[in-house]
């Protein structure tokens, strides 16, 4: 589990120079809206002594459009199922500090593993464990439905920090269906009819969520009312909590999936796949996307406008 950023300074920032020394790199404002966001983690933390397992980012190579994701999150799968971990931010000064470590936080959220009322509980400790057992890690496109669950959950409760029981386990199991039909290979790029296609992942999705998590101890209306969230999750609608699952998916598709769909399906797909999900978005939602680091490509796509060949910055291009 995530427990620590570090933050260090880049050797040629301004916070190198006499003046600077000693002044920390986030405003007291700035680490209190990230202590928020992130709760849990201790943000700013002093550089702990010996050797704690930890990360490492480089926050100008995050910017870039050549960084290696995969290799960050095979680093971070295996810290994590060894314990407690840091992460260490360096290249940073005061005028990036704080956007850079909203970024990383936000790509790296699924280790913070966030509660609330209704999900600090025995009973949904069992439903994460069944959602868990799932799930054979060792296969490639299955980590990767994991690890969307675990950070549409997460996006649920930044979105909603009051979301139900029922809502929090739909975003678990919303694609549970992939563990049948794209398990080894993605096939959604073949389908003729790409709504028809969704549609009835979720359909199936619903029966295989349900049929997962009964004897858990849920009762019976809100078993029901995950099949029902499972069931639509793929169009948006008038319900409060189907709104956020997609909102929640939406967001999810571009914080952490959308680096690795545009080289596992190529942009002719993904621009398809990136117009499909902004559909799903609500205005309030759709705020989140210039905090959000995307590929370059990724940024042009929900721009719009042709590639680019260096990252923009986030809060200079998307609406
Ligand atoms: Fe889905
Ligand atoms: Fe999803």
């Amino acid at each position: 589990m995530l427990k620590r950023l570090i933050l260090i300074a880049s050797s040629s920032s301004s916070s190198d120079e006499p003046w600077a020394r000693g002044t920390p790199l986030l405003s007291t404002s700035d680490k209190a809206a990230l202590s928020r966001e992130f709760p849990g983690v201790e943000i700013d933390a002093p550089c702990p002594p010996g050797d704690e397992p930890h990360a490492a980012v480089d926050a100008r190579a995050w910017r870039a459009s050549a960084l290696d994701l995969w290799a960050l999150d095979t680093h971070l799968h295996a810290l994590d199922a060894r314990g407690p971990f840091g992460l260490r931010l360096g290249g940073l000064d005061r005028e990036s500090a704080a956007r850079a470590a909203y970024e990383v936080l936000t790509r790296c959220q699924r280790f913070i593993r966030r509660r609330n009322l209704a999900s600090a509980t025995a009973l949904f400790a069992r439903v994460l464990g069944r959602h868990r057992e799932l799930h054979d890690l060792d296969r490639p496109l299955v980590r990767a439905d994991y690890d969307h669950a675990i950070d549409v959950w997460q996006w649920m409760l930044r979105l909603d920090p009051r979301a139900g029981v029922a809502a929090q386990a739909a975003a678990l199991f919303h694609d549970v269906e992939r563990l049948v039909s794209e398990a080894n290979v993605r096939i959604e790029h073949r389908a003729v009819d790409y709504q028809a296609f969704k549609d009835e992942h979720a359909r199936r999705g619903a029966a295989l969520a349900c049929a997962a998590l009964a004897g858990v101890g849920l009762p019976p209306e809100v078993l029901e009312r995950i099949g029902a969230l499972v069931g639509s999750h793929e169009r948006p609608g008038d319900d409060a909590e189907l709104a956020l699952l997609n909102d929640a998916d939406a967001l999810s598709f571009f914080s952490l999936n959308s680096a690795g769909f545009v080289d596992y399906y190529g942009p002719e797909h993904t621009r398809a796949k990136v117009a499909y999900t902004l559909r799903r978005l609500r205005p309030e939602a759709r705020a989140h996307l210039p905090r959000i680091r995307c590929r370059p490509e990724v940024e042009a796509m929900v721009l719009g406008e042709p590639r680019r060949t260096s990252a923009p910055a986030p809060a200079e291009t998307q609406a």
